[in-house]
């Protein structure tokens, strides 16, 4: 069973408008608490998992909550969006993500945020904190935020899937567009060295080696047993299973519609793009990514 450290409210609140928000599409529930989360006192231990959204956080975190905290204490009965708070969420009759996050009483403390890089609050940066970005081909992320947006009341209604694919390539989706966010978290690389930037692709390929990746990004020495306890763990079956990890008690999300943990595969895009779709879509991405040196893979 589950256990919540917050009272749980069955109240729904509507469904919200997209605005632009200094530049970039967001809802009220990612703004209304602007001013707190612009002031969150990060602290040097802090480790930030940054993505634009269903890049694989929940993955990320999940096999970051394990190695550090492994399953030992009563916390490991949490769900895990309150294990690892998403930091900009501000949904009435819910804690706020900057909330919980204050209030974490790990070490490190674990945050999750889809925030563009330029609307990270500075402190982040003044503490050198360490940040942790996942990136995922824009089909397959594209497909995903369609299915989530149908699921999850907090979101606007997608639209159906074509009206959906046009306003992702035009970054009217929230958090903006995925081409910006991408180009200018890997921007950011470049200069901040405590980013580790990796691939859902590379994690769906090997997880063992991606795994090891953010064990020296981290400096952590898991022994091997832990290591497979780990790997064990956050396989997408066991994943999709576990109430800690699957969002099943998640009131805005309506599972029956479209699961959390819906496919966990490289290329489900196949199935909703047509030849056309796809072609718009290559032309407009070799645009839109023509100066930088990220590659995406689409199909392993
Ligand atoms: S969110 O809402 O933005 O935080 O979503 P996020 O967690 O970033 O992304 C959700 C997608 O990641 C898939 N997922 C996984 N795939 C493979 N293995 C594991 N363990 C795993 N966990 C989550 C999840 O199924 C969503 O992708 P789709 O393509 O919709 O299935």
């Amino acid at each position: 069973s589950v256990c919540h450290l917050f009272p749980q409210s069955m109240e729904l609140p509507p469904r919200p408008t997209l605005f632009d928000f200094h530049g970039v599409s967001m809802t009220k529930y990612f703004t209304d608490n602007w001013e707190n989360i612009q002031s969150f006192k990060a602290r040097p231990d802090d480790i930030l998992i940054a993505t634009y959204p269903k890049a694989g956080t929940t993955w990320v975190s999940y096999i970051l909550d394990l190695l550090y905290f492994g399953e030992a204490d009563c916390r490991s009965s949490v769900p895990l969006q309150e294990r690892v708070p998403f930091l900009e969420i501000s949904e009435p009759s819910r804690p706020k993500g900057k909330d919980l996050a204050d209030q974490l009483p790990t070490a490190p403390r674990l945050i999750k945020t889809h925030l563009p890089v330029q609307f990270v609050p500075k402190s982040f940066w003044e503490q050198r904190s360490r940040i942790v970005y996942v990136a995922r081909n824009a089909k397959d992320s594209a497909v995903s935020y369609f299915h989530f947006g149908r699921m999850n009341r907090v979101l606007p209604e997608p639209g159906d899937w074509s009206c959906f694919l046009q306003n992702f390539m035009q970054g009217k989706v929230v958090f903006g567009s995925w081409y910006e966010h991408v180009n200018t978290w890997w921007d950011q690389k470049q200069t901040y060295s405590n980013l580790h930037y990796m691939f859902y692709e590379d994690l769906i390929e090997d997880s063992g080696q991606e795994i090891s990746r953010l064990c020296s990004f981290l400096g952590l020495s898991p022994t091997a047993e832990q290591r497979e306890l780990v790997q064990a763990k956050v396989t997408f079956d066991n994943m999709k299973q576990n109430k800690v990890t699957n969002f099943s008690t998640v009131p805005m999300m309506n599972q029956s519609v479209s699961p959390f943990m819906r496919k966990g595969r490289v290329g489900d895009w196949k199935n909703h793009f047509t030849v056309s779709q796809n072609e718009q879509f290559e032309e407009d991405f070799k645009n839109k990514m023509k100066n930088t040196a990220l590659v995406f893979r689409n199909e392993i």
